[in-house]
């Protein structure tokens, strides 16, 4: 079968965060199936695409409203990444250093997505299944069988997978002018709440919609902000494949980021000196255990709590352990992360900022890793970090309770707690201080965790399978 994934991000190309990574690694494994799975996502202004020589394949221009955009497909020469990569061109709209944030996303998104469908409208042949990841290729269904110009594609499967239902993309009607003419009899298809929602309008379109883990589909239906109606109405096609990790780029073992490497056998040799460059680094204890938070710093991954969380640990516990944080986010907790490093120095401090050979070096110097997340569709962190043999400390939601069995309960590893409260993170935290002093358990529960499966190969076959019930 061709696959063809629509993305903004995918690694390494460009990353902020989950996303990036699954669309990274899944066509691959399709590849490695007998597939022929392919990406196009937006051309960046990222290091990789300095480092790398492309050709063009396409070059095309289409309207949007008031404005003509010429576009070029380019196409990465050497596959090295084990599929076919091809970036959108689209002069002064893409173009750019970062993948999100900036005012005109709205515009930049939605051009990304008409040249997407241009593109695909002008092949010879028709791929067998498109599939869009996110809202940021939420429209892509919509053209496909709406659009005058591409209804030629309407026969297409469609596909849409939900990282996260939390961001939908919406805009006001006025920017019903930006997609290329239209039936208007479909504007319901569209519309959630008077508003263009490319998320809802995926969801109503495509012929199936998978999300990150069975538990996040579930709370979709309850929790989804404001899409739970539409969830529940459309749970037919709602399916669960949870994420896998690419076991090729995140391997102790072979870890470029990372030194020394180790495997499970040298395990408590190998983080410990792991632990001893972090300690070193950041005017740690490498006594004392090494709990990280990495990621964004944002309501959904309980970022706010993290200062308190940390300020009671230590002081209610006797100063018994040390805390490092990699994230970037919202102003106010990156600045409280900041602004507690001089009264904390020397049991905690930060790093504030995205920086992908730094996680890798914390996966494998830490001993804990918190996740205390509100919500957490897949979840992919605690996934790397069992697999460097750091035990992840997790709230009990979305793939986080998929992928995590609290160490009290039969067959566990990790540590799970039900609320996202400073009370029960802390509470979590002591658990695993008792754990520490009891280093048979602990090297017990490392070797499970660096045991656990959670590569590619299983979800990427769930996926074919979907596929080929479109047919
Ligand atoms: P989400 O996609 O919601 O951010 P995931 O757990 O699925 O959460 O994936 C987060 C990914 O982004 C992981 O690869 C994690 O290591 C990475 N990441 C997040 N924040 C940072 C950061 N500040 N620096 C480096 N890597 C980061
Ligand atoms: C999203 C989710 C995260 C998931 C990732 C990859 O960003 O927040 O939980 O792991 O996508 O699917």
């Amino acid at each position: 079968m061709e696959i063809i994934h629509v993305s903004a991000e995918c690694y390494p190309v460009a990353k902020a965060g989950g996303l990036g990574d699954v669309v990274g690694a899944l066509p691959k494994y399709q590849n490695q199936l007998g597939h022929i799975a392919k990406v196009v996502m937006p051309m960046y202004r990222t290091k990789f695409l300095y480092e790398h020589d492309f050709d063009i394949v396409h070059k095309g221009s289409f309207g949007m409203g008031t404005y003509w955009f010429n576009y070029t497909i380019i196409k990465e020469r050497t596959n090295k990444l084990g599929f076919d990569l091809y970036l959108v061109d689209i002069n002064g709209l893409l173009d750019r250093e970062s993948v999100y944030g900036y005012g005109d996303d709205t515009e930049r998104f939605t051009a990304f997505q008409i040249a997407v469908v241009d593109w695909i409208s002008q092949w010879q042949h028709r791929p067998d299944v498109v599939h869009v990841h996110d809202h940021h290729a939420g429209l892509v269904p919509f053209m496909m069988q709406h659009c005058f110009g591409y209804r030629h594609l309407s026969a297409i499967p469609t596909v849409l997978t939900i990282h996260n239902a939390q961001y939908q993309g919406q805009m006001g009607w006025d920017k019903s002018k930006y997609l290329p003419h239209w039936d208007t009899w479909e504007w319901g298809k569209l519309d959630w709440r008077n508003n263009i929602n490319p998320l809802a309008c995926a969801v109503k379109c495509v012929k199936k919609v998978t999300t990150v883990s069975q538990s996040y589909l579930e709370e979709m239906r309850y929790s989804a902000n404001g899409l739970e109606s539409l969830f529940e109405y459309e749970k037919g096609k709602c399916t669960g494949i949870l994420n896998g990790i690419d076991s090729a780029v995140w391997n102790p073992s072979t870890d470029a980021f990372i030194e020394p490497n180790y495997t499970l056998a040298d395990a408590a040799k190998g983080k410990q000196a792991n632990k001893k460059m972090l300690c070193d680094l950041f005017n740690l204890d490498i006594e004392k255990p090494l709990f990280i938070f990495i990621g964004r710093l944002v309501h959904e991954k309980a970022a706010d709590l993290l200062p308190q969380v940390i300020y009671d640990s230590v002081y209610h516990m006797e100063g018994r352990m040390n805390f490092l944080v990699l994230g970037s986010g919202e102003a106010a907790v990156e600045w409280e992360l900041e602004n507690m490093k001089s009264q904390l120095a020397g049991y905690y401090n930060s790093k504030i900022g995205y920086n992908e050979k730094l996680s890798h070096q914390l996966y494998a110097g830490a001993d804990f890793l918190l996740m205390p997340s509100r919500v957490e569709p897949c979840g992919l962190n605690q996934m790397y970090a069992m697999r460097y043999g750091t035990v992840p400390i997790v709230r009990n939601t979305g793939g986080l309770r998929d992928t995590i069995i609290d160490f009290g309960d039969p067959g566990g590893y990790g540590i799970r707690f039900n609320d996202a409260t400073v009370g029960d993170i802390t509470y979590s935290i002591h658990r695993a201080l008792e754990m520490y002093t009891q280093p048979k358990l602990l090297k017990k529960i490392m070797t499970t965790i660096m045991e656990l499966d959670f590569s590619w190969e299983t979800s990427a076959g769930q996926y074919i399978n979907l596929y080929e019930r479109l047919k």
